[in-house]
């Protein structure tokens, strides 16, 4: 099935924008609806335009609660049709009843090896602990920040926290959330019963179908 995707950012979007082209060059099954954004200013906007993709965004000022900006938010995501939900450097929290009516269908990327460094600073954390391996996670959002199934992880070795604007990290981070998306996509990604573990489950096998679908004499004819 082809996913209606809103990606939720709060920066600059570089996950926002390979994500957008993953599906724009059918990398990805999915049609990205739109980017929502908590702040206006954000870099995400100008890279959404550039990609001719529709953006919203909706200031905590005006709510009174996180429940009611969160049910705003809800209410545009409806109206762009939205099924699934990739959290790109969403600096937020969302609430419950965002988890509840997307369960199972909502991501986000950390730039940690969870569980450890959850939280605002994934890389300063790391860094600061003295880690001698770093990298990045893309795992199912659930009530508890950071927390959910993890689907993908990626690493680097520590000598790449001196790269300062992240390059390599965000790269990997790029590479993973796609992957993970079109796994998704292509209903490849198996949570164990009981479990917190997730499989992905082999490539459907094509090539049969394909044949089937060439098969336009049955009984086939015989040779002669
Ligand atoms: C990424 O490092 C991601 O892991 C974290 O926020 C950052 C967003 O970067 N959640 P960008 O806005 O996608 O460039």
């Amino acid at each position: 099935m082809r996913l209606k995707l809103a990606l939720l950012a709060s920066g600059t979007g570089s996950n926002a924008q390979a994500i957008i082209e993953a599906c724009q060059n059918g990398v990805i099954n999915a049609d990205v609806k739109l980017v929502f954004t908590n702040k206006s200013t954000a870099k995400v906007i100008e890279k959404a335009q550039a990609l001719h993709i529709p953006y919203e965004s909706l200031n905590y000022k005006n709510f009174n609660s996180r429940e009611e900006y969160d049910k705003a938010m809800l209410e545009i995501l409806e109206k762009y049709e939205v099924d699934t939900i990739a959290m790109a450097g969403y600096m937020r929290i969302v609430t419950k009843q965002v988890i509840e009516k997307y369960k199972g269908r909502i991501f986000n990327i950390h730039p940690a090896l969870l569980p450890s460094f959850a939280g605002a600073d994934g890389i300063g954390d790391a860094k600061n602990w003295g880690v001698k391996i770093f990298g990045c996670t893309v795992h199912f959002v659930d009530e508890i920040m950071d927390n959910g199934p993890i689907i993908i992880q990626a690493a680097l070795p520590s000598s790449c926290f001196e790269d300062t604007e992240n390059k390599q990290l965000h790269t990997l981070e790029h590479k993973i959330y796609i992957q993970a998306l079109k796994w998704f996509a292509e209903e490849r990604i198996h949570i164990l019963p009981q479990s917190r573990i997730v499989e992905i489950l082999p490539k459907k096998d094509t090539s049969l179908q394909k044949a089937c679908s060439n098969t336009l004499v049955y009984p086939p004819l015989e040779e002669w």
